[in-house]
């Protein structure tokens, strides 16, 4: 089995897990309570989340808050988004700077509110230190404009050879590819988050909404991840991820 092989890391000590944290205005329908109440909870989630990921062999958590597409709500829910993320950062920045989480964003910054990007300017700052789990928050994130992005550097880094190289170079070279992506909520699709990074992904679905996801269920997904066979093209013994060979040379 080869699931310690993730892939052309700087990571070699542990998981990169990808969540696509959905199901926040459903569960929060279900007890007739507003959306808003549903992505309050789901801040609690996230917070139960990180103090646990980092116990369970995972080294880089990215998480998918706010997509590009999620303009397209309403102004007063795409509001309260943002102030439940300035909140976020700004109330749990000093613990996790103390628990040596580095918290990076990744996604657009041009349209992310002032005051939402003053804090996450401080939390990078604060938490940069951070070596015990990387907790990467996708805010105006859409997977297809970081390709494109990196694709427009290119030329750049020609010395990087092929297009094919300097892409896995451009989005790939802060945290790896995703070991396991896990999307809550009960929909079956990637709706625009890590689609390079994920190319090798295991895919984890789950009825559970993500208010309710835990650390149990945490570990149920990574148990099944560890129940899996990855072979990156290749036949069972021989898996070594392509793209390892393709940018460092196979490890
Ligand atoms: C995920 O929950 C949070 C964001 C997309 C910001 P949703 O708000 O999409 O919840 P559902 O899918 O409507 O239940
Ligand atoms: C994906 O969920 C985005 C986030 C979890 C932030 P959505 O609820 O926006 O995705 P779709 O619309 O169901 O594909
Ligand atoms: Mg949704």
């Amino acid at each position: 089995m080869s699931n310690n092989l993730t892939s052309q890391s700087k990571k070699s000590d542990g998981l990169h897990v990808a969540v696509i944290m959905d199901g926040n205005g459903r569960w929060a329908a279900r007890r007739g309570l507003p959306r808003v109440a549903g992505h309050r909870a789901g801040v609690a989630a996230l917070k139960r989340i990180v103090e646990h990921a980092p116990d369970v062999g995972v080294c880089v958590l990215t998480v998918y808050a706010f997509s590009c597409d999620n303009w397209a709500r309403p102004a007063a829910e795409v509001q309260s988004l943002f102030w439940l993320m300035r909140a976020f950062l700004r109330l749990e920045t000093e613990r996790l700077r103390r628990k040596s989480v580095r918290v990076q964003i990744i996604g657009r910054r041009d349209r992310v509110p002032a005051a939402v990007l003053r804090e996450v300017n401080r939390t990078e700052f604060v938490t940069a230190a951070g070596r015990r789990l990387l907790l990467r928050v996708a805010i105006d994130y859409s997977a297809r404009e970081a390709i494109a992005r990196a694709a427009s550097l290119i030329p750049e880094r020609a010395e990087m050879g092929d297009a094919r190289g300097a892409l896995q170079y451009e989005l790939t070279r802060e945290a790896g590819e995703v070991d396991l992506l896990i999307r809550t909520g009960g929909e079956k699709r990637l709706s625009d988050f890590l689609l390079w990074e994920s190319a090798y992904a295991e895919l984890y679905f789950t009825d559970c909404m993500w208010p309710e996801f835990g650390p149990a269920q945490l570990d149920a997904a990574l148990a099944e991840f560890r129940h899996r066979e990855r072979r990156f093209g290749a036949v069972p013994d021989a898996a070594v991820p392509r793209s390892a060979i393709a940018v460092g040379g196979a490890r």
